[in-house]
């Protein structure tokens, strides 16, 4: 059966790194490129992350390495109490062998969907920075998208400088967020989504111990041990696997139900919702949906998903 071309844009992190191995260990996909933007942590770590999840997942793919700053507003994220200093928490990664590719990730993202003839999925998990400078470049790549699927926004924030209206990835970047909302239909993973799939303690031991003491599933036992602690033990919010749901809701579409809405993002910094994801649930704008926004989600299904990912790199 052919395989679904994929592009994984993402700030590693912890919770990219889970959606990376599971988009790895999905038979129906094939990532053709990994492409970093800053965010968790700062663009040198996470195209330097992005290169060593490649390595040690085997994925015979391109990365190209992306912004360093957001489009406006500039922004030092110290996430190192959630993802720890590497920006991977415990995990332990050899220098890579992997080369970056020689173009930035924007072409790469545009001459990988050209080549798909349509067929692409694109997901973005972390700033959408790379993905409006996209657009900005190549303002034709919709048509070469099949579905484009972010985590990000959502009907509630995290960003709590901002009065928590804001989720992260919108945050840092608001007006790249405004323009890809403006000429994309996106699948929006939220954190309304994400949260209501927060895995239990119980979760993380049985994916512990499927992972048992296998050196293929070395990436997602140290993942899920760090989460666990990270989370249990230290109070963040490891135990939401943010980015995986994303993933998730393309493999299985039984996980997220998705809803139609118009949304748009507000990026006035004079605004007191800078980067609210602002979603018509009540059609009060007499605007076109533009969005398919995860509304319910099937955690026992999301939780099998990545139990069963963990067994797939235990049995490699
Ligand atoms: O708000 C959660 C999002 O911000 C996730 O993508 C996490 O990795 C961070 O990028
Ligand atoms: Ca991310």
């Amino acid at each position: 059966m052919n395989k679904t071309p994929i592009i994984i844009d993402c700030d590693p992190g912890v919770d990219d790194s889970y959606a990376i191995a599971l988009a790895n260990s999905c038979p129906d996909f094939e990532i053709v490129a990994i492409t970093a933007v800053e965010g968790n942590v700062s663009a040198e770590i996470t195209r330097k992350n992005a290169l060593c999840l490649a390595d040690m997942l085997g994925i015979n793919c391109r990365v190209g390495f992306g912004a360093e700053k957001p489009l406006v507003r500039p922004y030092k994220r110290d996430a190192s109490g959630t993802h720890g200093q590497s920006g991977v928490g415990t995990v332990k990664f050899p220098e890579p062998k992997k080369q970056p590719d020689e173009k930035p990730a924007w072409d790469v993202i545009y001459e990988e969907a050209v080549k798909s003839e349509g067929k692409l999925v694109l997901f973005a998990i972390g700033p959408l920075t790379n993905i409006a400078i996209a657009l900005r470049e190549h303002p034709d790549l919709p048509k070469y998208i099949s579905k484009f699927c972010i985590m990000g926004g959502g009907t509630f924030g995290n960003v709590t400088a901002t009065g928590a209206k804001a989720e992260f990835n919108i945050w840092i970047d608001p007006t790249a967020a405004k323009e890809v909302f403006e000429k994309m239909t996106v699948y929006m993973v939220g954190l309304n989504a994400t949260h209501a799939a927060a895995l239990s303690a119980q979760d993380f031991d049985e994916m512990i111990e499927i992972c048992g003491s296998s050196e293929s599933a070395y990436l997602v036992r140290e993942l899920s041990k760090f989460s666990k602690f990270n989370s249990m033990e230290k109070g963040h919010d490891n135990n939401i696997i943010h980015d995986a749901l994303a993933i998730a809701s393309m493999i299985n579409p039984d996980v997220v139900t998705y809803e139609n809405y118009y949304v748009f993002v507000e990026d006035d910094p004079q605004a007191e919702n800078e980067g609210e994801t602002v979603i018509d649930l009540k059609g009060e704008t007499g605007k076109e949906a533009n969005c398919y926004v995860a509304m319910k989600v099937n955690k026992p299904l999301f939780a099998d998903m990545l139990k069963d990912m963990c067994r797939y790199y235990a049995e490699k």
